[in-house]
Protein backbone atom coordinates (compact mmCIF):
# COMPACT_ATOMS: atom_id res chain seq x y z
CA UNK A 1 0.00 0.00 0.00
CA UNK A 2 1.30 3.29 -0.84
CA UNK A 3 1.93 6.17 2.08
CA UNK A 4 1.96 9.54 1.82
CA UNK A 5 3.85 11.79 4.07
CA UNK A 6 0.59 14.28 3.83
CA UNK A 7 -2.91 13.27 3.33
CA UNK A 8 -3.41 13.61 -0.35
CA UNK A 9 -6.06 16.64 0.64
CA UNK A 10 -3.44 18.38 2.18
CA UNK A 11 -1.35 18.17 -0.68
CA UNK A 12 -3.82 18.80 -3.04
CA UNK A 13 -3.99 22.49 -0.96
CA UNK A 14 -0.11 22.68 -0.97
CA UNK A 15 -0.70 22.83 -5.12
CA UNK A 16 -3.53 25.47 -4.83
CA UNK A 17 -1.19 27.37 -2.65
CA UNK A 18 1.48 27.20 -5.04
CA UNK A 19 -0.37 28.31 -8.08
CA UNK A 20 -2.21 31.02 -6.35
CA UNK A 21 1.19 31.92 -5.69
CA UNK A 22 2.82 31.89 -8.90
CA UNK A 23 -0.14 34.36 -10.18
CA UNK A 24 0.54 36.84 -7.47
CA UNK A 25 4.22 36.82 -8.62
CA UNK A 26 3.36 37.08 -11.81
CA UNK A 27 0.84 39.83 -11.48
CA UNK A 28 2.78 41.69 -9.31
CA UNK A 29 5.43 41.99 -12.34
CA UNK A 30 2.91 42.95 -14.68
CA UNK A 31 2.23 45.60 -12.47
CA UNK A 32 5.53 46.67 -12.11
CA UNK A 33 6.08 46.70 -15.96
CA UNK A 34 2.73 49.16 -15.97
CA UNK A 35 4.68 51.70 -13.41
CA UNK A 36 8.11 51.42 -15.11
CA UNK A 37 6.43 52.47 -18.69
CA UNK A 38 6.62 56.42 -19.84
CA UNK A 39 3.21 57.85 -19.16
CA UNK A 40 1.70 58.79 -21.89
CA UNK A 41 -0.94 61.11 -20.74
CA UNK A 42 -0.73 64.13 -19.03
CA UNK A 43 2.87 64.91 -19.90
CA UNK A 44 3.88 68.92 -19.57
CA UNK A 45 7.66 68.94 -19.15
CA UNK A 46 9.77 68.22 -21.97
CA UNK A 47 13.77 68.27 -22.40
CA UNK A 48 14.84 70.07 -24.74
CA UNK A 49 14.35 68.55 -28.91
CA UNK A 50 16.85 66.89 -30.37
CA UNK A 51 16.81 68.07 -34.21
CA UNK A 52 18.81 64.46 -35.43
CA UNK A 53 16.16 62.16 -33.59
CA UNK A 54 13.38 64.49 -34.54
CA UNK A 55 14.73 64.12 -38.18
CA UNK A 56 14.44 60.42 -38.04
CA UNK A 57 10.90 60.70 -36.18
CA UNK A 58 9.84 63.25 -38.72
CA UNK A 59 10.32 59.99 -41.58
CA UNK A 60 9.01 57.00 -38.80
CA UNK A 61 5.71 59.06 -38.36
CA UNK A 62 5.26 59.88 -42.19
CA UNK A 63 5.05 63.65 -41.64
CA UNK A 64 7.73 63.54 -44.66
CA UNK A 65 4.63 62.25 -46.93
CA UNK A 66 2.43 65.28 -46.76
CA UNK A 67 4.56 68.02 -45.64
CA UNK A 68 7.36 67.20 -47.55
CA UNK A 69 10.62 65.26 -47.22
CA UNK A 70 11.94 68.43 -44.90
CA UNK A 71 8.85 69.83 -44.11
CA UNK A 72 9.11 72.64 -46.77
CA UNK A 73 5.86 71.44 -48.47
CA UNK A 74 5.45 68.60 -51.13
CA UNK A 75 1.98 67.27 -51.62
CA UNK A 76 -1.14 68.44 -49.87
CA UNK A 77 -0.17 69.93 -46.66
CA UNK A 78 1.75 73.28 -46.15
CA UNK A 79 5.19 74.00 -45.74
CA UNK A 80 5.99 73.32 -41.69
CA UNK A 81 9.69 74.66 -42.01
CA UNK A 82 11.60 76.61 -40.85
CA UNK A 83 9.52 76.66 -38.09
CA UNK A 84 9.09 79.06 -35.20
CA UNK A 85 6.95 77.13 -33.06
CA UNK A 86 8.10 75.93 -29.90
CA UNK A 87 7.91 71.78 -28.68
CA UNK A 88 4.59 73.30 -26.60
CA UNK A 89 3.06 75.05 -29.33
CA UNK A 90 3.40 71.76 -31.58
CA UNK A 91 2.28 69.39 -29.13
CA UNK A 92 -0.56 71.56 -28.91
CA UNK A 93 -1.29 71.41 -32.70
CA UNK A 94 -0.60 67.82 -33.78
CA UNK A 95 -2.45 66.54 -30.47
CA UNK A 96 -5.77 68.09 -32.49
CA UNK A 97 -4.96 69.50 -35.59
CA UNK A 98 -6.99 71.36 -38.47
CA UNK A 99 -9.37 69.53 -40.43
CA UNK A 100 -6.66 68.39 -43.14
CA UNK A 101 -4.23 66.50 -41.23
CA UNK A 102 -4.96 63.40 -38.74
CA UNK A 103 -4.49 63.75 -35.33
CA UNK A 104 -1.64 61.62 -33.44
CA UNK A 105 -2.67 61.09 -29.90
CA UNK A 106 -0.02 60.55 -27.02
CA UNK A 107 -0.27 56.67 -27.39
CA UNK A 108 1.44 57.47 -30.89
CA UNK A 109 4.16 60.21 -30.38
CA UNK A 110 4.78 60.94 -26.85
CA UNK A 111 5.17 64.71 -26.20
CA UNK A 112 9.42 64.35 -26.03
CA UNK A 113 9.04 62.45 -29.72
CA UNK A 114 7.26 65.54 -30.91
CA UNK A 115 9.62 68.17 -29.26
CA UNK A 116 12.33 66.61 -30.80
CA UNK A 117 10.12 66.78 -34.35
CA UNK A 118 9.94 70.43 -33.52
CA UNK A 119 13.80 71.11 -32.75
CA UNK A 120 14.51 69.43 -36.35
CA UNK A 121 11.76 71.52 -37.83
CA UNK A 122 13.37 74.83 -36.64
CA UNK A 123 16.96 73.45 -38.05
CA UNK A 124 15.87 73.16 -41.32
CA UNK A 125 17.22 75.73 -43.84
CA UNK A 126 14.23 77.82 -46.01
CA UNK A 127 14.62 76.95 -49.25
CA UNK A 128 16.14 78.87 -52.21
CA UNK A 129 13.92 81.35 -53.36
CA UNK A 130 11.71 80.90 -56.61
CA UNK A 131 14.10 83.73 -58.01
CA UNK A 132 17.15 81.52 -57.61
CA UNK A 133 16.01 78.57 -58.55
CA UNK A 134 16.66 78.85 -63.07
CA UNK A 135 14.29 76.76 -64.28
CA UNK A 136 11.45 78.94 -62.24
CA UNK A 137 12.99 81.95 -64.34
CA UNK A 138 13.03 80.08 -67.50
CA UNK A 139 9.19 80.23 -67.12
CA UNK A 140 8.65 83.77 -66.62
CA UNK A 141 10.87 84.90 -69.66
C1 LIG B 1 -2.03 62.78 -44.10
C2 LIG B 1 -1.26 63.99 -44.32
C3 LIG B 1 -0.52 64.59 -43.13
C4 LIG B 1 0.37 63.98 -42.28
C5 LIG B 1 0.81 62.54 -42.28
C6 LIG B 1 0.83 65.02 -41.39
N1 LIG B 1 0.25 66.20 -41.68
FE1 LIG B 1 0.55 67.97 -40.73
N2 LIG B 1 -0.86 68.83 -41.91
C7 LIG B 1 -1.54 68.22 -42.95
C8 LIG B 1 -2.48 69.18 -43.55
C9 LIG B 1 -3.41 68.89 -44.74
C10 LIG B 1 -2.35 70.37 -42.83
C11 LIG B 1 -3.11 71.67 -43.03
C12 LIG B 1 -4.33 71.56 -42.15
C13 LIG B 1 -5.29 72.73 -42.39
O1 LIG B 1 -4.91 73.86 -42.08
O2 LIG B 1 -6.39 72.45 -42.87
C14 LIG B 1 -1.31 70.12 -41.81
C15 LIG B 1 -0.86 71.09 -40.93
C16 LIG B 1 0.22 70.92 -40.07
C17 LIG B 1 0.77 71.97 -39.25
C18 LIG B 1 0.27 73.41 -39.20
C19 LIG B 1 0.67 74.14 -40.43
C20 LIG B 1 0.44 75.63 -40.27
O3 LIG B 1 1.39 76.32 -39.88
O4 LIG B 1 -0.69 76.04 -40.48
C21 LIG B 1 1.81 71.42 -38.54
C22 LIG B 1 2.71 72.14 -37.56
C23 LIG B 1 1.89 70.02 -38.93
N3 LIG B 1 0.90 69.76 -39.86
C24 LIG B 1 2.83 69.13 -38.43
C25 LIG B 1 2.84 67.78 -38.74
C26 LIG B 1 3.74 66.82 -38.13
C27 LIG B 1 4.81 67.16 -37.12
C28 LIG B 1 3.43 65.60 -38.66
C29 LIG B 1 4.01 64.26 -38.29
C30 LIG B 1 4.01 63.92 -36.89
C31 LIG B 1 2.35 65.80 -39.62
N4 LIG B 1 2.02 67.13 -39.63
C32 LIG B 1 1.77 64.80 -40.38
C33 LIG B 1 -1.38 66.93 -43.36
C34 LIG B 1 -0.60 65.98 -42.74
Amino acid sequence: MMRFAISPAEGLLRVLTLIAGIQMAASSVAFAQTASQPKTTGQTAVHEGNPENGKKLFAAYYCWSCHGSMGRAGGTAPAIAPSTRTAEQLIQYIRKPARGMPAYTSKTITDQEVADIAAFLKSVPPGPAAKDIPLLNGLNQ
